[in-house]
């Protein structure tokens, strides 16, 4: 049995297979943030194609920390309880469900103002300005992502993401590029908080997973010895593994070609023992099953290629001969 198609165990979280879905903005709400039928049939289908960990796409944890008004919401009951129908469904199919926690920071192209950023410069002339917080404000942030955290344990999910990656607050306030003159561990503060605040609501049982972005694609940016950094500290502070992402701090695009984030994964699994996701590009049952059986990363994320192709996971265990992780009714297929 090759190793993809074996179970991975995150606390009292087990996957059927190392294949996750990432978040991915549908931008399909409307200004309410309400999860609709489009939300329903795109998460279940990827449980239809036993995907083993499905991480719904980035949701606000407060009005304006949404990149768009068309983004999904958890900042209310009503927004809740559309995703716990969908959490519900995804289960009972036989997948986990995790969800990425998000505030979009100076980012965020929402109606609702103030946007709030560790910078009171905007992102690049398409963004306005934000207002800048002062340590004093961190409370707030943190306390939205401690409801929002409280909500998703009430809607059932079985893992919370922290989306600190693609400059987005979080990211903004860890990358060197937005604030130069501090050191890492100043930078960390604000992801600390917030850390801290989600874990005195989510069970210790659950697993609690961070999104990072593990480098800027820039010599000013983040560097290799403070990737192992970051990762040592979300250890410490009781993080359970790292989705491992890159950029979106800065304009600066990475050189982006099939597996370019997988060396990030290796760095972190070299230094600290923790659970990683790796991926970029991947779009092939080769490249994905590589990853796995060479130990680069435990789980391996499949973006694009699941929106074109939400029955990868099918042909996976097809090629390898594996009939369970094939539904009974599509077997004729
Ligand atoms: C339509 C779309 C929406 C995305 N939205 C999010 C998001 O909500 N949160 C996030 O962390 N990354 C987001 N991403 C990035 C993906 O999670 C993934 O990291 C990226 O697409 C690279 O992986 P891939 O080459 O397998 O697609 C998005 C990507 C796409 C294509």
């Amino acid at each position: 049995m090759k190793k993809i198609l074996t179970p991975f165990v995150i606390k009292d979280m087990e996957l059927k297979n190392r294949i996750v879905m990432p978040p991915m903005c549908m931008y399909s709400a409307k200004e309410d943030g309400l999860a609709n039928p489009w939300h329903y049939s795109h998460y279940t289908t990827r449980a239809v194609g036993n995907v083993g960990l499905i991480i719904v796409e980035a949701t606000a944890v407060s009005p304006e920390g949404r990149i768009t008004d068309n983004d999904l919401g958890i900042w209310n009951d009503d927004q809740r309880d559309r995703l716990a129908a969908i959490v519900q469904a995804v289960q009972q199919l036989g997948s986990k469900i995790g969800i990425q926690l998000q505030h979009a920071g100076r980012k965020s192209q929402s109606a609702v103002l103030p946007h709030y950023s560790v910078s009171d410069q905007a992102f690049n002339r398409e963004y306005i300005a934000p207002q800048k917080l002062k340590q004093e404000d961190y409370p707030m942030i943190a306390d939205a992502f401690q409801q929002a955290a409280k909500r998703a344990l009430e809607a059932g999910f079985d893992l919370i993401e922290i989306h600190g990656a693609h400059g987005y607050l979080l990211s903004e306030a860890i990358s060197p590029l937005t604030r130069p003159e501090l050191v890492l561990s100043e930078r960390l503060k604000l992801l600390d908080q917030v850390i801290q605040a989600v874990k005195q609501v989510w069970p210790e049982q659950k697993p609690l997973q961070v999104r990072i972005s593990a480098s800027d694609w820039r010599d000013d940016g983040l560097s290799q010895t403070d990737l192992i950094q970051l990762a040592k500290h979300l250890k410490d502070l009781g993080v359970d593994s790292i989705n491992v992402s890159s950029g979106g701090v800065s304009e600066t695009a990475p050189r982006a070609f099939p597996g370019y984030q997988v060396p990030f994964s290796e760095i972190i699994k070299q230094h600290i023992d923790m659970a990683t996701i790796a991926g970029g590009l991947i779009n092939s049952i080769d490249m994905a099953t590589e990853i796995i059986e060479n130990r680069r990363a435990d789980m391996v994320f499949l973006g694009r290629e699941l929106l074109r192709n939400p029955y990868f996971v099918h042909q996976l265990a097809r090629r390898f001969d594996v009939d369970d992780m094939v539904p009974t009714q599509y077997r004729r297929a």
